[in-house]
């Protein structure tokens, strides 16, 4: 039945009707559209704006249709919507009384509730699944608070750290993702029903009554507003494109670190693939593809962005092309989440490996720098001078850093300043020695292990009292 006929003479052209129909993606909807045609016919009842023993009727048949879900919904592009294949569904059960149910609801604020309420139970699904994936890095992190490797800074060997350390940068950068989207979570939770078409309604509605009744925090109040913004989704899809840009730089690092050029973690089976022609690949296809869709994510976001831009207020059906992107971001990111969580609890650490790189390349000159500041008094600049020289001349000499005793450390510091500086052997091996560097950056917040389980602690407490 064509509920919407009103002027209209013809029904629509077919191209047109399916070009036009939203029924494609309002599978999403489809439960939060039936919660939210019982919470208004319940309204109108209760405020006596339609009789009780049509209410119930509708909100019977409307219980069965959520029983039998989607699938018992006429999906024809000529319904046009979701909206119009429930009311359809419900007018077949119980004839044309089921027209009482649209009574000072229209599809532009039932659409703007639907989104709503369906973002909402979206958005605590990705955060428990991204709460659980940062207590699992918390885990693997406690387990490597020792265990030495180089840190970068463009890409190259800078400073000692741990990969506990490293692995809790992943936490904490993953924390604020997920403190991100609760807090959008409360501009999320907001009721838009009752606004109507944009104007609202003659009949004495109770706000309040189905705000409580679908669990929102409270109602819109501004009922063009109500109807006309989709600021949240654009919110929301940021936090996600932020969140797998995270989940994309811990993939890039899982590619990086799993060739055979820096040889310190090997990627699970179950998370890799091979060639069909080069029998010895292992390949981080996952992480890869993790890599690609975020920029998929991202394009979400800006589409979004594009299609509000010169909207007038207030409802326009552009709005409804908004909506598509929204759910491939969810879902994409959704499954980003897991995959990720997958491949990173189960690398294989080659710690010899990560020592090694640690220990090769003067990642620790910085600690031998700040020595000569604190045993000798002398301005950073000047002992960065001096390390500089002995790393230059160490590299021209093939020496490395276990090669490096006071001795050396007197001829380039007489080269460099006229005067030798007198450290012994043994204060010197230390500054050098990657561990020794790494215990001694007792700084909140550093690599030194206590600190490492600091942290480890107060994540882990934190994703308790989530
Ligand atoms: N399918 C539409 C959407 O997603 C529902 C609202 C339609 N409203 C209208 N006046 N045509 O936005």
């Amino acid at each position: 039945m064509n509920l919407r006929a009103g002027r209209l003479g013809k029904g629509m052209e077919d191209e047109a009707a399916d070009f036009t129909s939203s029924l494609e993606f309002d599978h999403h909807i489809f439960e939060a559209d039936v919660d939210c045609n019982i919470a208004h016919t319940s309204m109108l009842a209760r405020e006596g704006i339609i009789p009780h023993e049509v209410a119930d009727k509708i909100i019977e048949a409307l219980r069965e249709l959520k029983e039998e879900g989607v699938e018992a919904l006429d999906m024809d592009p000529s319904v046009e919507d979701i909206h119009m294949a429930v009311e359809n569904y419900v007018t077949a059960r119980i004839g044309p009384e089921a027209g009482f149910m649209h009574t000072g609801k229209s599809r532009n604020d039932q659409v703007a509730t639907d989104l709503r309420l369906a973002l909402k139970d979206s958005i605590q699904v990705i955060s428990h699944e991204l709460l659980d994936f940062i207590d699992k890095i918390a885990d693997l992190a406690s387990e490597h608070t020792e265990t030495v490797m180089v840190g970068y800074t463009h890409l190259q060997h800078a400073q000692p750290t741990t990969l506990g350390h490293h692995l809790m940068a992943y936490a904490y950068s993953l924390k604020r993702d997920y403190e991100r989207l609760q807090d959008t979570l409360k501009r999320v939770d907001m009721n838009p029903l009752g606004s109507a078409a944009m104007a609202t309604t003659s009949f004495p509605i109770n706000r309040e009554l189905t705000t409580e009744l679908l669990g929102f925090a409270d109602y819109m109040r501004n009922s063009m507003d109500a109807v006309s913004s989709r600021d949240f989704i654009a919110e929301a899809v940021f936090d996600l494109s932020m969140l797998a840009v995270d989940l994309s730089r811990i993939s890039e690092e899982m590619i990086l670190w799993s060739t055979y050029e820096f040889g310190v973690i090997e990627l699970p089976d179950e998370f890799s693939s091979t060639s069909s022609i080069m029998p010895q690949k292992k390949n981080p296809d996952v992480a890869e593809i993790a890599r690609a869709k975020t920029s998929s994510v991202q394009g979400e976001l800006m589409t979004i962005m594009g299609i509000m831009r010169a909207l007038p207020y207030t409802y326009n059906r552009d709005l409804q092309e908004v909506t598509p992107h929204l759910w491939r971001a969810v879902e994409t990111v959704k499954s980003m989440i897991r995959v990720v969580r997958g491949m990173l609890t189960g690398i294989r650490v080659n710690r010899e490996r990560a020592l090694e790189l640690a220990s090769s390349n003067f990642a620790t000159a910085t600690d031998l720098a700040d020595l000569m500041v604190r045993e000798r008094g002398i301005p950073f600049r000047v002992a960065h001078r001096i390390v500089g020289r002995l790393v230059t001349r160490a590299l021209e000499d093939g020496l490395g850093p276990g090669d490096i005793d006071s001795g050396y450390v007197d001829e380039v510091s007489l080269e460099v300043t006229g005067d030798k500086l007198g450290l012994d052997d043994e204060t010197v091996r230390k500054a050098l020695d990657p561990l020794e560097n790494v215990r001694a950056r007792m700084v909140p917040g550093g690599p030194a292990p206590e600190m490492v389980r600091e942290s480890v602690a107060e994540i882990k407490s934190f994703v308790r009292s989530e």
